[in-house]
């Protein structure tokens, strides 16, 4: 493999211009998202954002508007690296408007089991799909000087006790499917940096990964590039140091510092270990922009699209509608045509109103608007449409509606904001647009908070609300009642698991309905914890902690939030008045889905099943209405028991700001869905190849399904029968295939392919090319595709070139690649629908 390295800097003179000390700071962030930067040997202060579907800036809750894109899912979901490359492109703009050298993107783990928490941030269940897109989405982002960061490396799959659980899987499972992504994104896009995951791999951290970071990534693929911890991520010093790591996230405390000096000063770690360390910096730095070489640092003034301009809206539009899918689509249903108008439909559900623009977690961003499936709609068919609630579909307190909060005293719109020290000192007092905080990890204030009180009026005409918390404190919260008394809700909430990073991603909440006066002034005053996570973790030797591990730095604090908001109308109510509306209109959209309490960073999922009573609504409308929609607005499968009863499905993803108006785009046919499925749909809970998310008793996750991953391991099953298989969408177009050939014998493995549209609407098809070997215990892979776009009627040839590290083994005893032979190419879309053949000799 060649590296190419475009500057010519003598990183070693510069290094060798600091002290040991000196070194070793650059090594660990500064604060939570940017490193120290070092003037003597112009080094700029870098900054990095999460990523990956926007990029959030530097404060974790609360920080500017910036664009929010569809979800990953939609990216893959298009199978167009013309797509990926756009959306690191406009990545790359939001990046430099902002100053932002890295964007902690993308997520390229893979949908093992359809329970990952967040697999809404991740492309597929295929390593190739997965690395394909990452490839593109890397090029648009690094074309114009954004480093790219592939995370997390490597085999971070589940959510559940992710900083102690060892995913446990063969060398082939790890060569082949998972570490395969990775190693795409390095050959053919060189990516800049990496994130090395919270878990452990084979029993040793993912930080200390001596063998999948020294041996393979940087030895093996002859990377340049520089691997960063996930935040919080390092257990031990030496270990990682020597493994391979060479940044700390975030600062400015952590398990380097003044213990690497330590190991360097008392010979557990080479000085010359640190200084390759602080030669991959220099270079991320240099490629970046944040190196003075001569010229200066960058200085990131050009004019970029503002978050909420027109071009955005255009862009981030079209690419959602390109990565949405139709599974179903009798009697050609959708579009919906031109009988249907404002008086026949009627668009139903919690989803259509409240529309699910992004999961939960540290991908979350500020969007400057979120366009509801409601307002899409009105915007189509004017506002008349007919648009109904449908039942609850949360556990959680909602996020405060900004557009209801007034600061008490001062009237302007949002929720009064203090933070005071164990003295009662204020150390910062503002008014913020959204009624929620992080503390403890990207504070912007000298001094450690003890108190923080949110203060809000809330606008309601009095009567029952819903009133909640979300964080990790002793909470009082004080409210007036109608009849006009101070009426108090004390609640003690901690962390339930042993996760530290629970309280910032996924911190413990409460919700009552309470009696509240019109126009209440509500107070929440949280005490902080100061949790003693040393006490509580480092006990417990099973978790391979060690004193200065950066976990136990992270004590209490986290996301804080007060919630208020209008109690839940009767679910009962709301699904006959669905039923009577769509009665009534004659066709209907239902649009259900899951939420950031589903699809989120810190938890998995315990089900496919839709929350709520959302199964029970599709029932009703569908036995009431003439032809029934389901759009599902959720990244990752859900069950769909009503599947046989309604006329029309589409996945919709997680769809980002412009969501709204791209899915009533799809459905009157403005734009195509073009997208094809990037993960198999179980038919039932527990009927998939891999299912489970709980480590065993010793923390460990056998990865049982080995290198048959999703739609591998149902095709080799004898018993598992998918609803839709990986690869499946139909668009608006109809295909016929002819003429399946391979193509000439020069160059990669490739196939030619005749596809007809013989439907009466110009649209896309995505040619696909599995390859099934010859050694039956090898499983079937994708190993190419080529999408195209073909006019109503046309035909067009297709050539479909295969990736030849889909055609290769991993010869574990002779710990070398081996290449497979023979067996067949089938082209195909989705397994569940073959459309040639090719034999191999
Ligand atoms: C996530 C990373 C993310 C980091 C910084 C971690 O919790 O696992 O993906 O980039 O936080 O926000």
């Amino acid at each position: 493999m060649t590296v190419t390295t475009e500057t010519s800097t003598d990183y070693a003179a510069l290094i060798a211009r600091l002290s040991l000390e000196e070194k070793v700071e650059l090594l660990t962030g500064e604060t939570a998202f940017t490193l120290p930067g070092h003037g003597g040997i112009g080094l700029a202060p870098l900054a990095f954002s999460d990523g990956p579907t926007g990029v959030r800036g530097l404060k974790f809750i609360g920080g500017d508007a910036v664009a929010l894109f569809p979800n990953a899912t939609l990216v893959s979901g298009a199978w167009d690296d013309d797509v990926a490359r756009q959306v690191g492109e406009m990545l790359s703009e939001e990046a430099r408007r902002q100053g932002i050298h890295v964007v902690l993107g993308p997520t390229i783990n893979l949908h093992r089991t359809p329970l990952g928490g967040r697999l809404f941030e991740a492309y597929s269940e295929d390593p190739y799909l997965t690395g394909r897109t990452a490839v593109h989405y890397v090029k648009g982002l690094q074309g114009s000087g954004t480093a790219a960061c592939l995370k997390h490396l490597v085999a971070n799959e589940s959510e559940e006790l992710r900083n102690f659980m060892d995913s446990r899987l063969s060398e082939e499972a790890l060569r082949e499917v998972y570490l395969l992504p990775f190693e795409m994104a390095v050959d053919d896009a060189e990516a800049w940096s990496m994130m090395a995951a919270y878990n452990d791999v084979n029993g040793v951290p993912a930080t200390e990964q001596d063998e999948v970071q020294n041996q393979i990534v940087k030895g093996e693929w002859g990377w340049e590039g520089l691997i960063m911890s996930d935040w919080f991520a390092t257990k031990r010093t030496a270990e990682s140091a020597n493994g391979g790591l060479d940044l700390v996230m975030p600062g400015p405390d952590g398990p380097w510092g003044a213990h690497l000096v330590a190991a360097v000063r008392d010979g557990r770690v080479a000085e010359s270990i640190v200084d390759e360390h602080l030669t991959r910096l220099l270079r991320l730095a240099d490629r970046t922009g944040g190196l003075d070489t001569g010229a200066g640092h960058r200085t990131f003034d050009e004019v970029l699209p503002a978050p909420d301009s027109d071009i955005r809206a255009e862009q981030l539009k079209r690419i959602a509608a390109r990565g949405m899918v139709v599974v179903k689509n009798d009697a050609g249903t959708l579009p919906l045509g031109e009988t249907v108008t404002a008086e026949t439909l009627a668009v139903i559900g919690r989803h259509a109103l409240e529309t699910q623009d992004m999961g939960g977690g540290s991908a979350q961003v500020n969007a400057p608007y979120y366009a509801t499936i409601a307002e899409g709609v009105r915007a189509v068919y004017g506002d008349g449409a007919i648009v109904l609630d449908g039942p609850g579909v949360r556990r959680r307190p909602l996020d405060l509606d900004p557009a209801a909060a007034t600061h008490p005293g001062t009237g302007e719109p949002g929720v009064e904001i203090t933070l005071e020290d164990a003295d009662g000192r204020v150390l910062k007092q503002y008014t913020s647009g959204v009624g929620m905080l992080t503390v403890g990890f990207d504070d912007d204030f000298e001094g450690k908070p003890a108190r923080v009180t949110l203060r809000t009026r809330y606008a309601h005409d009095g009567g029952p609300a819903d009133l909640g918390v979300v964080g990790t404190a002793r909470w009082s919260v004080t409210y007036t009642d109608p009849a006009g008394h101070e009426r108090a809700v004390d609640v003690d909430q901690e962390v339930a698991g042993m996760d530290p990073g629970e309280g910032v991603l996924f911190p413990p909440a409460m919700k009552r309905t309470v009696e509240l006066a019109a126009d209440s002034v509500v107070t929440a005053v949280a005490d902080l914890y100061d949790i003693d996570w040393a006490g509580r973790l480092l006990p417990r030797t099973e978790l391979n902690l060690a004193p200065e591990s950066h976990l136990l730095t992270m004590g209490g604090g986290g996301k804080l939030a007060l919630s208020l908001a209008p109690t839940e109308p009767d679910a009962n109510e709301l699904i006959a008045a669905a039923a009577e509306a769509a009665r009534a209109a004659g066709t209907a959209v239902v649009v259900v889905g899951l939420t950031e309490e589903d699809e989120t960073e810190a938890a998995d999922k315990t089900t496919l099943a839709l929350p709520g009573r959302q199964d029970d609504l599709v029932r009703a409308v569908a036995a009431a209405a003439a032809r029934t929609v389901v759009v599902v607005n959720a990244a990752t499968p859900v069950l769909m028991p009503w599947l046989d009863d309604v006329d029309a499905v589409l996945i919709a993803g997680l769809p980002g700001q412009e969501g709204g108006h791209a899915i009533a785009a799809v459905l009157t046919g403005e734009l195509e869905p073009t997208g094809r499925l990037v993960t198999t749909y179980p038919a039932a809970d527990g009927a998939a190849p891999a299912w489970n998310t709980t480590p065993g008793e010793d923390l460990g996750l056998e990865y049982a399904d080995g290198v048959a991953i999703g739609y591998r391991g149902y095709d080799a099953s004898a018993e598992l029968e998918p609803l839709f298989w990986l690869g499946h969408g139909l668009g608006y177009g109809s295909w016929e295939y002819d003429d399946v050939a391979l193509a000439g014998a020069a160059g990669p493995l490739a196939v030619d392919v005749q596809v007809r549209n013989t439907s009466a609407r110009d649209s896309r098809e995505t040619v696909q090319v599995y390859y099934r070997p010859a050694d039956a215990t090898q499983p079937v892979r994708l190993a190419g595709y080529q999408g195209v776009q073909v006019a109503a009627g046309a035909d067009a040839t297709v050539r479909v070139e295969c990736d030849a590290r889909l055609f290769r083994r991993w010869d574990a005893q002779a710990n070398t690649w081996a290449e497979l032979n023979g067996g067949e190419l089938i082209v195909a879309r989705g397994l569940g629908d073959v459309r040639g053949r090719v034999e191999l000799g």
